[in-house]
Order: C-alpha cells, then structure tokens, then sequence
C-alpha cells in the first residue's frame, strides 16, 4: 500500500466578481445580432459581441456578481497572449467599466466589499501594492450606514465602497493611522495576499492613499496638494454632493416628491402671542420717491454703527413688505427655488423704540409680527451675539433671523436642498441691503449665529428648522432714505 501525503491546504484568497450596476441592461442589438447594446444610467453603447461569451458575461453580470472564471475559464489567470475571447470580454468590460461593480469575497462565497462606479468617467483599475507599502485612510473617505452595509465615500472618488462584513471594516480601522500591507496582515492574522488584494481595491477606490518617503515620517500627496488646503472633508462632501457631476445621487427636481404644505407636520408653528399689524408703506408714494436702482447700488455697503438707532415701526413695515412679504397674487419680493419659500424671519428688538424689547415671527401673509415671548435671557443672548458678530460694542437695534424649513424644501430637493436655501438666504440678504439702503437704514449681514440660541428664544426644534442666515439694522442719526440728490458716491464716498 502507498501512502501519500495529504494535499497541502491552499491559503484563503479573494475572488474577484463582477457584475453590473442595478440600472444596467444587457440586450442584442434589434438590427444585427452580432451587435450588444448595453443601457447604462448614462447612455446606450453599441459593443461587437460577435462571440457569444461576451454576451454571457455581461447577461450573467445582470444578475449579481460572478467570477468570470465561471464563464470563461482561465479569465482571471495570467494572460496568454493571442487568446481572443479573453481579449473580447476584457475590452468590452473596459468599454462599460463605468457600469461595472467589482466586488471581493472569500473563497468561501462570502462577500467582503464592492466598489460601485458613480460617474460615467469612473474606471477602476486596481493594483497589488508591495508589502511594504503603506497607506493611510483619505482624510475625506467617510463611513456611514448604507442600506445593510457600510458605505465608504470620499468626494474625491468617482467610486463608493460597501462593505458587506465585519472584517471588511476591522481591514480599513487598520488605516486611520499610517500601516504598510504587511503590518495589516499580522495585526489581523490574514494571509498577505488577501491583505493585498483588498487594499489594492480600497486604493483603487481612492479610500486608501499611499504614503511616499520612508523611512522616517512618510508624506501623503492630499496632504500637500494646495488645492485641497483648506476644503474640510464636511464642506468638500455638501459641495460635492448638492450638484450634479460628480456622483450618482438623484438632484433631479423632477423625481423629488412636492413639496408639503406649509405648516404641515414637522412645521409646528412657535407659540405666538396676539399679532401686530404692521404699517403697509404707500408703493406709489415709495415709486415716487426712491432712488434709482443703480443709485442705491452704488450706495450699498455694510454698516456697523455703534451708535445705531431703534427703527421705527413705520420703517420696520416698509422694510418687511418692501423685501418679504408674500404677495397676494403669488411670489415675493425675493427668489426661492421652485417657489418653495422655506424661509422664516425672527425679528429681535432692544425695546429702544416702539416695540417692546424681544423676539417676533413675521408672519408674510399678514405682514404681521406675532411675538414670541421668549426668555429674557435669550433676547439678551441674541442680540448680544450678533452686536459681536457685527463688530459693535452695544447691541444691534434690529436682528433679523432667518431659519428654514427644511422638510418644506428637502421634500422637493433632495440632495441640492442645503445648498438652494443658503443661495435664497442670499437672495434675501441682498434685497434687504438694497431696500434699506434706498430707505436710509444701516444693514450689515453677518457670517453666523448660534443655532442653539435661535431655536431656544424661538421655540424650535433645530431639527426641523434652524437658523440659516443673521442680519441686523439700524437707523442711523441724521440719516434719511436716499434720494437722486445723493448721486453716486456723495453720500457713502
Ligand atoms: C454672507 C456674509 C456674511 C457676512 N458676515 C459678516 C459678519 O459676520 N460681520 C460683519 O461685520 N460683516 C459681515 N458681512 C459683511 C461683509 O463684511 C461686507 O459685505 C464686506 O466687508 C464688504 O463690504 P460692504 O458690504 O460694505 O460692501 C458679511 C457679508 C456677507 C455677504
């Protein structure tokens, strides 16, 4: 009898699987049966599929991911030239690779992670890096729950990762600090090819970036890359992701769901006391008198007065009705996207003047101010804040808050509404630079307030809506509105 020896265990490895984004089809091509025509989110693509395996692959691809070994045996082993179905299948994956999912899973059938084109220029071409190379995560890559995986996206990739397993996560933990391939293996007791493969994905996927330099401290080229120098990873990502170009998030206003009625759930109006009317100015007498457009163009600046004065109520209408009141008919003075209008104005006074010292919403409709009774405290905190913002040393006479509510505008923009009502916020800050400044009146915008303190002194849950936009008044001694007399540059040279 002849014994033999056992076969040795082969080392666990990771298999390559391939498959196409959900949103991709596969079809013959109606006029010619040689011909493939692959839909992608993006575009139609004709593609020769002359030998039948291409078809296959990319049918099977449909499907969920697949070992193209499967397929076409010997796919993903080393490439023997003047093999011409081999050729075929890759140079048509090449053609599609913006559609094409490449996911690793253990020999075992488990999946570990996906990385999922998100733009048509997206081509993923991964690499084994040497065992000694080291990289560290990007510090724009960001780890969130996907729908039952953890999606890691960076907005400098034109790629996201899911990770489908716990190890698949303990793998990238290795990388918040500086780890060569090797070092990652023994620390998680994985075999170093397994190690490489996947961080050769991970990099790939611009998750992971290589370090340059060793020995001695290593250099990473997003560190010293001036363009990046000052975007945080927060800021870098909302830009990134409120316009299209960039990812595969719907900012299409068409698919977006209308948007709710006002005052509908999550819209809670804040408790109001008895509302005050205020004075509606004469338009006609207000035509007669205004500056020109151009004149109080010229004149617009951002005034700081510490000597500022308390508005009178007649000026505070005006003000109101000339910049954001909802007019019977439709609209307001000021833009908003779709006519969504998901603005809200707080207007804090000192009690200097005719109203008495607190906060008030303005109600557009009615233009009205119902106040708010809102802690003492958190009048003087207001104010306080913005006279710092401002520059001032008292407080400022007039702090007009703006908030948003954001189920009114994230309902019918999802994705781009953020970035919309900071552009309304805009739109309102410079209607009212212009309006006050054709009326005489002092306007500074200011860069902030404190959420915390807005929605305390206004009842709000900052969830629903907060503060997105400051800007305070004043009248100022001597002052008067401006006049055609004021020619461009007397009065604020
Ligand atoms: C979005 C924004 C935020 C601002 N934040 C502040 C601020 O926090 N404090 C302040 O005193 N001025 C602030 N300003 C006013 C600017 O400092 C001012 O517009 C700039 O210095 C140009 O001067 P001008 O407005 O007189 O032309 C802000 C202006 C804008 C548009």
């Amino acid at each position: 009898m002849t014994s033999s020896a056992p076969p040795a265990p082969r080392a666990p490895r990771l298999v390559e699987l391939w498959s196409l984004r959900e949103d991709t089809t596969v079809r013959t091509a109606a006029d010619d049966a040689g011909t493939g025509l692959v839909s992608t989110l993006w575009e139609d693509i004709k593609l020769p599929m002359a030998d039948p395996v291409v078809h296959r692959a990319l049918e099977r691809m449909t499907y969920g991911p697949v070992s193209l070994d499967n397929v076409l045996p010997g796919f993903s082993g080393p490439a023997s030239p003047g093999d011409p179905r081999r050729a075929a299948l890759r140079s048509t994956l090449e053609a599609v690779g913006h559609a094409v999912i490449r996911t690793l899973a253990t020999g075992d059938g488990t999946q570990q992670l996906s990385v999922v084109p998100m733009v048509r220029e997206a081509r993923f071409a991964p690499r084994r890096p040497a065992p000694d190379a080291t990289h560290r995560l990007s510090r724009f890559a960001t780890l969130r729950v996907g729908t039952g995986d953890m999606l890691l996206e960076s907005p400098l990739s034109a790629h996201r990762v899911l990770l489908h397993t716990p190890q698949a996560m303990w793998l990238v933990s290795c990388y918040v600090r500086p780890a060569s391939v090797r070092e990652t293996a023994r620390l998680l007791d994985v075999p170093l090819e397994v190690v490489r493969t996947a961080v050769g994905y991970l990099e790939a996927a611009g998750m992971l970036v290589p370090g340059t330099g060793g020995p001695g401290p290593l250099s990473f080229a997003e560190d010293r890359d001036p363009a990046l120098e000052h975007w945080s990873p927060r800021e870098l990502m909302l830009h990134n992701r409120s316009r299209p170009g960039l990812h595969d998030e719907p900012l299409d206003p068409a698919r977006a769901e209308p948007a709710p009625e006002p005052d509908g759930p999550g819209e809670p109006r804040p408790a109001a006391g008895a509302p005050l009317a205020l004075p509606v100015p004469d338009l006609d007498r207000v035509l007669a008198t205004d500056p020109r457009l151009t004149t109080a163009l010229e004149a617009r600046r951002s005034v700081r007065a510490d000597d500022g004065l308390p508005l009178s109520l007649a000026q505070l209408g005006e003000l109101l009705f000339r910049s954001a009141r909802a007019r019977p008919a439709a609209g307001r003075p000021y833009p908003s996207v779709g006519s969504v209008y998901p603005l809200e104005l707080y207007v804090t006074v000192t009690g200097s003047g005719e109203l008495p010292r607190g906060s008030y919403h303005y109600d557009p409709a009615a233009h009205a101010l119902h106040p708010l009774g809102s802690p003492p405290s958190l009048v003087d905190a207001l104010l306080g804040e913005a006279g710092a913002t401002a520059g001032l040393s008292a407080e400022p006479p007039v702090l007009i808050s703006m908030t948003a509510r954001f189920r009114r505008i994230g309902a019918a923009y999802p994705g781009l509404a953020y970035s919309a009502l900071l552009k309304e916020v805009g739109a309102l800050q410079q209607t009212l630079y212009l309006v006050s400044t054709a009326m005489g009146i002092g306007p500074c915008a200011l860069a902030f307030g404190d959420t915390a303190t807005s929605a305390r002194a206004f009842g709000l849950d900052w969830r629903a809506e907060s503060g997105v936009g400051e800007f305070v008044l004043a009248a100022l001694p001597g002052g008067g509105p401006l006049t055609e007399h004021d020619r461009i540059g007397t009065r604020y040279p």
